[in-house]
């Protein structure tokens, strides 16, 4: 088997629901479930088919749903399991798969699991988290929660800390304990028998923790990255054992949020001899602008080096694992507002953006609002923040390290903050963006009444009808699934050229990643190449290109 082979999870292109942010069907400020389904026709007309859902699972929500309290319940904000059986059923009938979240590294602190726990050191769930006495009176080591602090919590009533790599209230499973993997396995198995068509794994790559414990390399906060349990000892174990036993049952879309994953590590997660996984989410393309020590320092964005981190993972996975394609996510800035230009160049550079990546080997995710190029919010004071990283970050670098300026912390959190991607869908120029008739949970972007999905879908021109048509050319040309990606000029600092090859055909894909015009002939080869889309409305294409100009060029040999 290799990365040619077909499979429909291969020909898909995914859209990510954050269901908070998404459709608000009863006032409360809240998206919900019935929110999802008044909106499948426009899924269904934007051409996506699959569509990934943000957790929906019960949830105290200090990490909006990531910290489950219950699996086998939906929040009570979003609705019941009534509306998400309607939801799977609307959405398999127009033609579209549902992929879940699982979030199974760790748990709510608020988990029956974790309430019992916590109550002795003899209890029969005591083991299913992570409990170490203290050293010295301090935390067990050095390790760094992603949300800043230590990832170690000292519970008094037992005298002994507990891990989290997330916040407090999100404690870490011990995968070591097979009655933890089994829970887990049957719960899957419960939502996959209702039809669910797969599953987004949760930060799956810091599963298997080093039993040693040791104190990792520490950062500019004094501690080490979270990242010192990415692909550890026995990930691949465990994600072995839950293929046998649960996802070679059915046939799904799995991919692996792998955190800290390398090259090496992918062809293991993602490998097409279908041992575990069918993709991985790595992260390198989206830290080219943090600081190494400091995810909040910012750094500019170096074309040559994006392309050089973009072609080892097409290169590298070619034949022997199958990339998964993105530029946003819940956890990343609006990327108009990051790689193009969210002002004169908006729509144009989004197009620009959404062709580099479409026309890519591998699976697309497109995440809501993106098809309409929504920007980054221009948020004024921290009180505006609602996600607590940015909130928890705010105080550690400014209040308690003071490693940043108030100011230098609020320039990165408008650059950076995941809340630039969770502020309301813009569905139309009334009210809060049609999101919400009552207060939504967190503000809508001002710019709702230009940017917004009613404006676009009346527009030929627009993102959204460019989205539809990058989709549309996917369904219709087997080169852009299964193509072998080649790049053309690596050093080219201003231009991302790129070829595709399959059997006789050949693709030609040039984007210009700045506000200037610039000199780039045509190749020779392609010079009478058909095409396929560009994102300058008189659909001409020279030897020149114009600001963020794109185009794809389709020839036969
Ligand atoms: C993942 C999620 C992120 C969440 C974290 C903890 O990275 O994408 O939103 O905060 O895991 O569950
Ligand atoms: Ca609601």
């Amino acid at each position: 088997m290799n990365s040619t082979e077909k499979k429909w999870w291969k020909e898909a292109v995914v859209y990510q629901i954050y269901p908070r942010s998404f459709m608000d069907s009863n006032g409360d400020g809240i998206g919900d479930l019935k929110g999802i389904i008044e909106k499948i026709p426009y899924l269904k007309e934007l051409g996506v088919n699959v569509v990934w859902l943000s957790p929906i699972y019960q949830s105290p929500n200090d990490d909006n749903g990531y910290d489950i309290s219950d699996y086998r319940r939906i929040m009570d904000e979003f609705g019941t399991m009534d509306d998400f059986q309607q939801l799977l059923m609307l959405c398999h009938e127009a033609g579209i798969r549902l992929v879940m979240d699982l979030v199974v590294n760790h748990t709510s602190d608020e988990h029956a699991w974790f309430v019992e726990s916590r109550k002795d050191r003899t209890n029969p769930y005591r083991d299913y988290y992570i409990w170490r006495d203290p050293a010295d009176g301090k935390a067990p080591n050095n390790w760094g929660s992603c949300f800043g602090g230590s990832a170690w919590q000292f519970d008094e009533q037992t005298g002994q800390y507990y891990l989290h790599f997330f916040s407090k209230k999100q404690p870490d499973l011990n995968w070591e304990n097979e009655n933890v993997r089994n829970a887990v396995y049957d719960m899957m198995k419960w939502w996959l028998d209702k039809g669910v068509d797969g599953f987004r794994m949760d930060v799956i790559s810091l599963i298997s923790k080093d039993q040693e414990f040791k104190d990792g390399e520490p950062e500019l906060t004094g501690y080490s990255s979270f990242n010192v349990c990415a692909n550890g000892p026995r990930v691949h174990e465990f994600l072995q054992e839950m293929r046998r036993k649960v996802l070679s049952k059915y046939d799904l879309l799995t991919v692996g949020e792998c955190t800290g994953g390398t090259l090496e590590e992918a062809k293991k997660y993602a490998s097409s001899d279908e041992k575990e996984l069918n993709m991985a989410f790595q992260f390198e393309h989206v830290t080219l602008d943090a600081d190494t020590n400091n995810k909040w320092g910012l750094k500019p964005l170096n074309l040559v080096k994006l392309k050089e981190i973009m072609t080892k993972w097409q290169v590298g996975l070619e034949g022997k694992a199958w990339n998964s394609l993105f530029w946003c996510n819940h956890d990343q800035p609006r990327m108009v507002s990051r790689l193009g230009n969210d002002r004169e160049y908006r729509e144009i550079s989004a197009k620009m953006l959404a062709t580099c990546l479409h026309m890519m080997q591998g699976t697309p995710y497109v995440y809501q609002g993106e098809e309409l190029a929504m920007t980054n919010m221009p948020f004024q004071d921290l009180s505006e923040f609602r996600d607590l990283d940015s909130i928890n970050g705010y105080h550690e670098m400014v209040e308690v390290k003071k490693l940043m300026t108030s100011e230098e912390m609020l320039t990165s959190l408008r650059k950076k903050s995941r809340d630039n991607s969770r502020t309301p869908m813009q569905w139309d120029d009334s009210t809060n963006a049609g999101f919400s008739t009552g207060t939504p949970w967190i503000k809508v972007n001002p710019n709702y009444t230009e940017i917004n999905a009613r404006e676009q879908l009346q527009r030929p021109d627009s993102v959204f009808h460019y989205y539809q048509k990058l989709i549309q050319l996917r369904k219709q040309h087997e080169i852009i699934v299964y193509g072998k990606y080649e790049l053309l000029d690596g050093t080219n600092p201003d231009v991302y050229a790129y070829t595709r090859a399959l059997d006789n055909e050949k693709l030609l894909i040039v984007c210009n990643f700045t506000s200037k015009e610039l000199d780039y002939p045509i190749p020779e080869m392609y010079k009478d190449g058909s095409c396929l889309i560009s994102n300058y409305p008189d659909n001409t294409i020279g030897n020149k290109l114009r600001p963020y100009e794109a185009y794809v060029l389709h020839i036969e040999l």
